[in-house]
């Protein structure tokens, strides 16, 4: 199945009727063996602690290990997010959005309050310790980026989907002369910014001049014309987490000759389990994830999760110095802020 809503997984996206039917391939090649060492634990341990979750007795059937995974898959295919998630294996912008949009959290927390907050919403968006080191990790992004936020600087987001990450910083203290750059494979993310600035901005103009081009972050340049020693500040979410070594060191060269002299790079990285700070991450939440994500879902991201050390080596390669790295709480999804020389 392929339609707009799919556009940046295009070519993983399925029904999901295939997806559920996938997932449950998925779950037959994995042996109880492969279940303890994935989870830590028995599957059957982890069958039982569900059972204690609120709304579990109602969505979840837990007769034997099979089913309750299945019911598992079937239940996030009532929700929004976890149908775009089976049926992609990933996230595309609109539906990455809704981890970081107030108004939709307000909802959710709305429906927790009149009881009919759905299981899986509950766990993606309240729950599961990788969402919520990703809600995290923006939080952290726009810390890193507000001090660029001054009279005259040039801004960019690549790839930058509704362009949450700027049009939502601090713009009080600007006067003028501020450039806004969002990049982006998908044509549609150009009407896409425009209707949210629109809506956060209102009748007031804009804090800067807004430039929205599709570009490919694989490509020298970016964009016809080529963006060149342009920005003070490319920042990227939601890519390098698709890409394998040899295009991330690529995107990473192609980042380094967009920026001026002097210019920040500010990114995230999914690491592997080993660097996460475990006395910060409920067990229980990440191996409920562990069996939808990498087993119900088979999560695209998974198979380029990689080390910190990795990420700082390769934006070095790429020619940025002073490379430092921030933790979200739980380790899971560090920031790294890296600088091309002056
Ligand atoms: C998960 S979304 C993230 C969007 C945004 N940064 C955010 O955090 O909401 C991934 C985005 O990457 C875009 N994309 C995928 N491959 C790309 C490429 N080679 N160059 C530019 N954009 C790309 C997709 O169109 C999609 O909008």
């Amino acid at each position: 199945m392929s339609s707009s809503r799919f556009h940046s997984h295009a070519e993983q996206a399925q029904s999901v009727e295939a997806a559920l039917a996938e997932a449950e391939r998925r779950v037959a090649r994995v042996s109880p063996a492969e279940w303890a060492r994935k989870l830590g634990c028995p599957l059957d341990d982890l069958l039982h602690a569900a059972e204690a979750l609120p709304g579990a007795q109602w969505a979840l059937r837990f007769s034997d290990p099979q089913t309750f995974l299945l019911s598992l898959a079937e239940d996030a295919a009532r929700s929004e997010f976890g149908r775009f998630l089976l049926c992609a294996r990933g996230l595309n912008w609109r539906t990455t959005d809704l981890l970081f949009d107030p108004a939709y959290h307000a909802a959710l927390r709305q429906q927790e309050r009149d009881g009919s907050l759905g299981l899986f919403d509950r766990l993606a968006f309240f729950l599961f310790p990788l969402f919520l080191a990703t809600q995290e990790r923006a939080r952290i992004h726009q810390r890193q980026i507000q001090p660029f936020v001054r009279d005259g600087t040039a801004l960019a987001s690549l790839p930058c989907g509704r362009m949450r990450d700027l049009l939502t910083l601090d713009y009080g203290t600007v006067r003028g002369g501020l450039r806004l750059t969002g990049i982006d494979k998908d044509p549609e993310v150009v009407d896409g910014v425009a209707q949210f600035a629109r809506e956060l901005f209102r009748d007031r103009p804009p804090p800067g001049a807004l430039d929205i081009r599709t570009g490919d972050a694989l490509v020298p340049g970016f964009t016809t014309p080529p963006c060149a020693d342009a920005f003070d500040l490319l920042t990227s979410a939601g890519l390098n987490i698709y890409l394998n070594d040899d295009q991330s060191e690529t995107f990473y060269r192609h980042v380094y000759a967009a920026l001026k002299p002097g210019g920040a790079f500010v990114t995230g990285h999914i690491v592997p389990s080993e660097e996460y700070c475990w006395e910060r991450v409920n067990r229980l939440h990440w191996r409920l994830q562990v069996a939808v994500m990498t087993v119900l879902v088979g999560a695209l991201w998974e198979a380029y999760v990689k080390p910190a050390d990795r990420v700082r080596a390769q934006l070095t390669a790429a020619g940025f110095r002073d490379v430092h790295t921030i933790p979200d709480s739980q380790h899971i999804f560090p920031t790294f802020v890296a600088r091309k020389p002056a």
